[in-house]
């Protein structure tokens, strides 16, 4: 800045003032009204960011620049490149470049031009994509009765950066009551509702908001929770061999981690097993109880196990099978 002030001041201040103390006054005053706009706006101009356009893919794309009076038309350029070399498809109008059923090649960085001083009138850094498709939402209580876990998707990529709405009632008819479903983070396609309440006949209604600069789509999902109970599997399932039991496998597993209450809210467990070697796998169950023996087996074959667990009230859903976990019973040496 010190370097700057004299010719700054120079330009204006030479006003034939009586002494130079009082014109030292006059120059500092003059500096502080004018430095601020007119020293810095040189320096920043190049480091302007090229202004934004987001249109839609597909569509009859307006690139707006207005010919000058004096000129019969201006010149536009791509990614540096006179346009009319760069693209095939295009139409020059009063208004602007039209770019018709744009396409995602046609991205890039538009310029026009004065066609006589080649000045840069307009500059359009352009992006394009689709609006976002209505989001599929699938919410479940895998830690009932704390959470509920809701996640969702596009039907189809979208190409642009695309933000999610998450927001929630309790009960169709709840006026002002949209209480956010928290994301893990901006962006994110998950969010949580912490705060359930149990039992009630009344449903929820989730509405996932798609948000881009060309569209937004909006989706909701209603539901009871205990209609969309499912666990996790069930965790670290052991088989193991019973001393001086041929035909038997003691089976051991733990309630999901993420079932925060299991005292209080219990779970009951499926059992499937396969002999190795055989087709259809045998499936039993309920049992209460994380342990079981299974009996009746052949002596020295692999049995391959897995498990599945609900809530014992039997609302809402089994989860997934758990990993495999497998086992031959004990064998005379
Ligand atoms: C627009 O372009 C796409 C391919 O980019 C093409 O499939 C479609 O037929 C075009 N539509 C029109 C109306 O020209
Ligand atoms: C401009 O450059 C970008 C980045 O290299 C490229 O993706 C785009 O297709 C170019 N646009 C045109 C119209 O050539
Ligand atoms: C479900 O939500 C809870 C609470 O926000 C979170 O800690 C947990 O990671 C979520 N689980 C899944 C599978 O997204
Ligand atoms: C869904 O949320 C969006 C964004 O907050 C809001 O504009 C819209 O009105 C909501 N729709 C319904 C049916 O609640």
């Amino acid at each position: 800045m010190r370097m700057m002030i004299p010719s700054c001041v120079m330009d204006g201040a030479q006003a034939p003032f009586g002494t130079s103390r009082m014109r030292w006054t006059v120059q500092v005053v003059l500096v502080l009204l004018t430095c601020p706009v007119s020293c810095i706006a040189d320096s920043t101009t190049e480091e302007d960011p090229w202004p934004l356009q987001h249109s839609a893919l597909g569509s009859d794309v307006l690139l707006r620049c207005a010919v000058p009076a004096e000129a019969a038309g201006v010149e536009w350029r791509v990614n540096g490149t006179s346009v009319a070399t760069a693209l095939d498809v295009l139409m020059a109008t009063e208004d602007g470049l039209v770019l018709p059923n744009a396409s995602l090649a046609q991205e890039g960085d538009y310029s026009c031009h004065h066609p006589a001083s080649g000045e840069a009138l307009r500059r359009i850094r352009l992006r394009l994509g689709l609006p976002p498709g209505k989001p599929a939402i699938e919410c479940w209580a895998i830690s009932y009765p704390q959470t509920v876990n809701c996640t969702w998707s596009l039907p189809a990529d979208v190409h642009l950066d695309t933000e999610f709405i998450a927001t929630y009632r309790h009960g169709v008819w709840a006026k002002g009551g949209e209480t956010e479903c928290v994301q893990p983070a901006a962006g994110a396609s998950s969010c949580s509702i912490n705060d359930v309440q149990l039992f009630s006949i009344t449903p929820y209604v989730l509405n996932i908001t798609a948000v881009n600069p060309v569209g937004t789509a909006t989706s909701l999902f209603h539901f009871i929770v205990e209609h969309i109970i499912r666990p996790d599997p069930p965790e670290d399932l052991q088989v193991s061999a019973i001393p001086s039991e041929s035909k038997k496998l003691l089976l051991e597993w733990k309630p999901p981690g993420s079932w925060p209450l299991p005292k209080y809210f219990p779970l009951k467990y499926l059992i499937r097993y396969t002999r190795q070697g055989t087709g259809s796998p045998r499936t039993i169950g309920p049992y209460e109880q994380t342990s079981f023996i299974l009996t009746g087996l052949r002596p020295g074959a692999i049995y391959h196990v897995q498990v599945a667990a609900k809530d014992l009230s039997d609302y809402g859903e089994y989860s997934a099978w758990s990993p495999q976990a497998s086992g031959t019973p004990w064998k005379r040496r």
